[in-house]
């Protein structure tokens, strides 16, 4: 279940933007929040990232303060269109992250931002396993999204976000245990952090360098 807000925010940019910017203010901020998923890595201009599920390129525009070879990619045209007009220092690449059409092992870093709670659990297992044909051996893949929160009032901030704005995908994807799908997927290693009482997961997985 959804409701209007979800297709305003898909419509709207600014409403996107807005909602984001305030949701962010549970751990900090917009520029904290974009670069959670980042803390920690050490990335160099030399590597190749990919935004993945980039939509208007709302978290690319930090990539390409990090590398100057950033991949946005994402299925939606509008948001390839405006991603390009946004952040014109990345290049763009429109298709499905269940079928990336990118050769193996190109990329050093994937991260996703927000995407993968709008997938299906067998679109989701498919999409793993095309981050892990993507990365280079000893690669990262690195991932913010919803998660379950741990405190009551995380949750009913939490709950009604995804009543309002999300489908049933999201309620599904907050019970997945993505670091068993890492391992399952053949990661080696897989961390997740929280942060906004658990709302909000972060986790790095690394592709063996074997
Ligand atoms: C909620 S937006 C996230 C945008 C941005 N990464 C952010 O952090 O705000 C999710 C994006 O995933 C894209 N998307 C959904 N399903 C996809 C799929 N199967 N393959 C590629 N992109 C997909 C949508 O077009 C949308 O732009």
């Amino acid at each position: 279940m959804a409701t209007i807000l979800r297709e305003w925010s898909y419509r709207y940019p600014w409403f996107y933007d807005g909602v984001i910017r305030l949701a962010a203010l549970t751990v900090g901020g917009e520029t904290k929040f974009r670069q959670l998923a980042l803390d920690g890595l050490e990335i160099t201009p030399d590597l190749h990232l990919l935004d993945l599920c980039c939509g208007d390129g709302q978290a690319t525009r930090f990539l390409v303060t990090r590398s100057a070879h950033v991949i946005g990619f994402d299925a939606s045209p509008i948001a390839i269109e405006r991603a390009n007009q946004n952040v014109p220092e990345a290049k763009y690449v429109r298709g499905w992250a269940e079928a990336m059409p990118f050769e193996d092992q190109q990329f050093d870093l994937v991260h996703v931002s927000l995407g993968l709670h709008e997938m299906r659990p067998v679109q989701l297992w498919r999409i793993m396993q095309e981050v892990h044909r993507v990365l280079k051996p000893g690669g990262v893949f690195t991932l913010i999204d919803f998660y379950v929160p741990v405190n009551w009032l995380y949750s009913l901030g939490l709950n009604l976000f995804l009543l309002l704005f999300e489908t049933e995908t999201a309620w599904q994807f907050i019970k997945t245990d993505l670091l068993d799908l890492s391992a399952r997927v053949g990661f080696q290693e897989a961390d997740r952090t929280l942060y906004a009482g658990g709302s909000l997961q972060v986790v790095h997985a690394r592709k063996g360098t074997q």
